[in-house]
């Protein structure tokens, strides 16, 4: 099985709303895009909160439904509503170490229990025709490398197409370096794709930890939300290129605020405005003055007057520059 592109960005709750997304494909570049992760109960529910978070567009593909739960029979059907739906793929998450995921025993709770895991995924696979992929960790309470390899080998015998390796276990949340070594021992390991994932910030290092590490394609997450472009900038780089680009920071900040508020339901808007705030703002020198103006405001309309107020005291920053160095071909940036 080969994927359909060398980078993926990572779901991620309150932020890979459908807004971001449009951004994202507006800048082209080959990228395979995912939701937020979505409770499996409340999909067999078929909760009405859940629907915007279900939205998807056609423009959308190749797209990844993301599922989180403990119960293999609700995941199934979960999985196989999501498939009704369109989806390139269903994944399976057992990466998520948030306290009130884990306390469930779901998310990066499942890399401690092996035989739940296994049950989920039997029933998904059993259930879907697309492909099933598992987000993971590299274990709960400790990344050891052997008990990683026998988790995953358990998972490509139980029918999951391809993987995705967080290379930090659940209680370290973001703190330390993502060991991408994990992620070559995983690639040598198994048969199936496997996509690398945490801390990359820069096209050029996406480019050097896949010919590091030899892995199928590479997820970015954080930065994808600061810097929605940054999947045009792979492409161009893999191909050789290396543009400049002019990026309209200011009008990308207006446009993703003001889609968040045409495609979400008012109560929702304060978190998505917010979380998506936090990090789009680092591309302001000010970052923090802005970011906490921000954050005062609880509707859109009040977070893009405040966008807007920053850009008029700073017109030189809005736009950014950019232009990436070439890599040589073993990966590295010249
Ligand atoms: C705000 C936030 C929400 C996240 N939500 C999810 C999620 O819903 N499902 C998931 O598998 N991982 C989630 N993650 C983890 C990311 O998918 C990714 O694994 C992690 O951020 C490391 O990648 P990065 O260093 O490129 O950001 C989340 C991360 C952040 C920062």
């Amino acid at each position: 099985m080969t994927l359909p592109a060398r980078f993926f960005c990572a779901p991620m709750a309150e932020l890979t709303t459908p807004a971001l997304r449009e951004t994202i494909k507006s800048f082209g570049g080959e990228v395979v895009l995912c939701s937020e992760m979505l409770s499996a109960a409340a999909i067999v529910a078929r909760s009405k909160h859940n629907e915007p978070l279900i939205l998807k567009r056609d423009f959308e593909e190749p797209f990844v439904y993301q599922i989180v739960g403990t119960d293999a029979a609700v995941m199934a059907d979960a999985a196989r509503m999501l498939q009704e739906r369109g989806c390139w793929s269903v994944d399976i998450n057992m990466g998520c170490s948030a306290p009130d995921i884990a306390k469930t025993g779901a998310g990066a709770r499942l890399l401690s229990d092996p035989g739940r895991a296994r049950e989920i995924v039997r029933a998904c696979r059993a259930a879907v025709s697309v492909k099933l992929s598992v987000k993971m960790r590299a274990g709960y309470d400790s990344s050891d490398p052997v008990r990683l390899v026998e988790f995953a080998r358990m998972l490509e015998s139980e029918g999951v197409d391809h993987l995705t390796l967080h290379p930090r276990h659940g209680r370290l949340g973001f703190r330390r370096k993502a060991d991408w070594k994990l992620v070559a021992l995983l690639k040598e390991s198994l048969g199936i794709p496997v996509i690398g994932n945490g801390d990359i910030t820069s096209p050029e290092g996406a480019v050097a930890r896949l010919g590091e590490t030899g892995c199928d394609a590479v997820m970015i997450g954080r930065e994808a939300v600061k810097s929605p472009w940054i999947f045009m900038l792979c492409a161009e780089l893999l191909d050789g290129l290396a543009r400049e680009h002019v990026i309209p920071v200011r009008d990308i900040f207006i446009d993703v605020l003001g889609r968040l508020r045409d495609s979400l339901p008012p109560h929702l808007h304060k978190s998505r405005g917010h979380r998506f705030a936090f990090y789009y703002s680092k591309n302001a020198y000010f970052s923090h003055e802005l970011f906490t103006r921000i954050r005062r405001e609880a509707g859109i309309d009040g977070m893009i007057a405040r966008v807007t107020d920053y850009y008029d005291a700073h017109p030189d920053e809005a736009t950014i520059v950019i232009c990436p160095a070439r890599v040589r071909e073993d990966g590295d940036a010249l």
